[in-house]
């Protein structure tokens, strides 16, 4: 790892999913780990139900927020979008990987401090899935192909698997931040994760932030869930800093 990513201090680079049916839910979560946690995770669960009325309101409370809306359509319709978007005042925006989609949000953010992230291939697709969209190449071609596109088109960063980060990472270097969701702390329920990581683990590969959720917010004590696994990614860090000195 190298030096510029080990100014994000540990407590902003963990961000809990408010995957919930309500944003009364979402609010009560976001207001039980304030303090704690200052980067949540608002996505399409939530958007059509005041998902953008909440991250306003977190974001005037001084959180932090991602919104993970996945944008996706000819370039002029996301470039609006971005624009639209950029005026809430979050952190973290994700699109899809294609060229014109990634030039438009680019443009669509403009001088804003939004920042943009690039979903390469969707972890629900595997190699079957690919081939029958008339993909031939391996998953992890595409991966790389996509991540290539985003770099060149000026993304900040890319939305990477556990087990892509490390490649991802060694590819990159500090040219894209990685976030990377499937992330679960030693001894958890995987729940419908197929390939999980521990925190340390996830940062050790090469990770800057660190999607969680069910592991935190359907934790009966929600503040110790997190704060055990920021306990991991602090002893992650120190010991990555330990190595380079
Ligand atoms: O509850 P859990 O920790 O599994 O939540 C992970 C979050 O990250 C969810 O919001 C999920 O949609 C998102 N995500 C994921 N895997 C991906 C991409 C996004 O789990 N490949």
């Amino acid at each position: 790892m190298s030096e510029p990513r080990h100014h994000i201090a540990p407590e902003e680079r963990l961000i809990v999913a408010l995957d919930f049916a309500s944003v009364g839910e979402a609010r009560a979560v976001a207001h039980e780990l304030s303090g704690t946690v200052r980067f949540f995770k608002i996505g399409l669960q939530l958007f059509p139900l005041g998902g953008i009325d909440l991250a306003r309101e977190l974001i005037a409370r001084g959180e932090r927020i991602f919104l993970d809306f996945k944008f996706y359509d000819i370039g002029n319709t996301v470039q609006n979008a971005v624009v639209s978007t950029a005026t809430i005042g979050a952190d973290f925006l994700t699109v899809h990987a294609d060229r014109d989609v990634l030039r438009a949000a680019v443009a669509g953010r403009g001088t804003s401090d939004l920042k943009i992230f690039c979903v390469t291939v969707l972890t629900s697709q595997d190699q079957a899935a690919l081939n029958e969209m008339g993909y031939p190449g391996s998953v992890e071609d595409l991966v790389l192909k996509r991540a290539r596109i985003a770099r060149d088109e000026g993304c900040d960063g890319l939305i990477a698997s556990p087990a892509e980060a490390a490649r991802l990472r060694a590819e990159f270097g500090d040219d894209m931040l990685i976030v990377t969701p499937g992330i679960r702390p030693a001894g958890s329920a995987q729940n419908d994760q197929k390939r999980v990581t521990t925190p340390a683990a996830a940062l050790q590969a090469g990770a800057d932030y660190l999607v969680v959720g069910r592991p935190i917010t359907q934790a009966r004590d929600k503040c110790a869930a997190a704060e055990m696994i920021l306990d991991d990614m602090r002893a992650a860090l120190e010991g990555v800093k330990g190595l380079r000195k």
